[in-house]
């Protein structure tokens, strides 16, 4: 039995692990046929695994069979069936032409709680030379014991802790997929949206110059076919998880010091930056900062009609601290959580827990904006 286990422990495919079960069980039990059947939703079965039967037997008997008979009864009651012939049981419904002959037949119900998730049996115990022959119904009943029941019950409480795994593999893994999907939706919404944005300034401002002054118009059509590349770019970056090259190239501080000046002159708004005192951080910190000010700077020059912007970067009681202050039209923050389409905030947010920090917004309407995000080192 316990050599059965350690051999179950080492697959990782379930349905490994349920032929192993099965072809345990029927050495253990010295059976002619062994099979575990996982129901599915239909009537019939997501898997079926049976040891004892060749190849081509198997393909002779045909389809998978369906929840009928004692297997139903055994899926329906989970009970245990321990029978001398399955044959005259009166629930024994017929077998293809090329079935095997089952005679004595042990049946126990796999589960998981209350549920029912499989059935697991054992059929035709051999018995010495001459007692028996098989297919034929055994002298004084059913060959399996109550001992065989009572192992076989250890390994249909293994076959439920494989199947229980998988399932929960499975819905991590769609768990997972959906973590994916948001940190891509964040990502494209912090990196492109923002390109984008820029993107239709520049090229409005151009259809303004054409008949104007066609030659600045040609400078800001160069400027949207750079920024078109940019978005390109960071399309790219977004989908296989590149933090921006600025960063690794100059860090944190002359990265945002660049963006600031690069803001300061397409807004008629004043944006400013200072920095003081912050050390090198960790990159995830470096970027997730950057990410959050580039979205606080976003929402203040698009949303706010602030005369001022100011980004300040400093350290403050063993943290780096960035702060986004505007002196713009405020709003009310408790009201914006619950409006669906806004993903800023909510991204902020996830990108200083997930370093780690902390964000906090402070505004009210008629009061300007403060963004702050907080990471300890630095
Ligand atoms: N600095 C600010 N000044 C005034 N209002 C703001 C400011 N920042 C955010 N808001 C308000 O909060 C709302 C939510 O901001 P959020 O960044 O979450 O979404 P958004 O900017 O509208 O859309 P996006 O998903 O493109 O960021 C904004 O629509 C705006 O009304
Ligand atoms: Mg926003």
């Amino acid at each position: 039995m316990s050599s059965a286990l350690l051999a179950m422990s080492r697959h990782l495919e379930v349905r490994d692990v349920l032929k192993t079960i099965v072809a345990s069980a029927r050495e253990l039990l010295d059976a002619e046929y062994a099979a575990l059947g996982v129901p599915d939703d239909h009537g019939g079965f997501a898997q079926f695994v049976v040891d004892g039967v060749s190849d081509e037997q198997w393909r002779a008997i045909g389809p998978l069979p369906r929840q009928h008979g004692i297997l139903a009864a055994m899926l329906q009651e989970a009970k245990a069936e321990r029978l001398a012939d399955v044959r005259k049981d009166p629930r024994f419904e017929g077998w293809p032409a090329a079935h095997p002959e089952l005679a004595d037949f042990l049946g126990l119900p796999v589960r998981d709680g209350d549920e029912v998730i499989g059935a697991l049996f054992l059929a035709n115990k051999r018995r010495p030379a001459g007692e028996h022959s098989p297919g034929r119904e055994p002298r004084g009943g059913c060959g399996f014991t109550e001992e065989d029941e009572e192992l076989l019950s250890i390994l249909a409480q293994h076959a439920a802790i494989a199947l229980t795994n998988a399932r929960l593999y499975e819905r991590s893994r769609e768990l997972t997929i959906a973590e994916e999907r948001s940190r891509l939706a964040h990502e494209l919404h912090d990196a492109v949206s923002q390109k984008l944005f820029s993107l239709r300034l520049t090229a409005q401002a151009a259809a303004r110059l054409v008949d104007r002054d066609p030659a600045r118009a040609k400078g800001e059509l160069r400027r949207v076919a750079a920024l078109a590349a940019e978005a390109a770019d960071e399309l790219r970056a977004a989908v296989v998880e590149l933090r921006p090259a600025a960063l690794d190239e100059d860090g944190l501080v002359a990265t945002l010091r660049t963006q600031v000046q690069v803001l300061d002159r397409a807004h008629t708004a004043r944006v400013t930056f200072t920095a003081d005192g912050v050390r090198a951080l960790p990159s995830a910190q470096e970027e997730a900062m950057l990410r959050v000010a580039q979205e606080a700077l976003h929402n203040a020059l698009r949303h706010s009609g602030a005369r001022r912007v100011d980004v300040t970067l400093e350290r403050r009681g063993g943290k780096a601290v960035l702060r986004v202050a505007d002196d713009g039209r405020g709003f009310d923050p408790r009201s914006v959580r619950r409006a669906g389409r806004h993903l800023g905030l909510v991204s902020m947010r996830d990108r200083a827990n997930g370093v780690g920090g902390r964000l906090t917004v402070e505004s009210a309407p008629g009061k300007g904006t403060t963004i702050e995000m907080e990471v300890p080192g630095g």
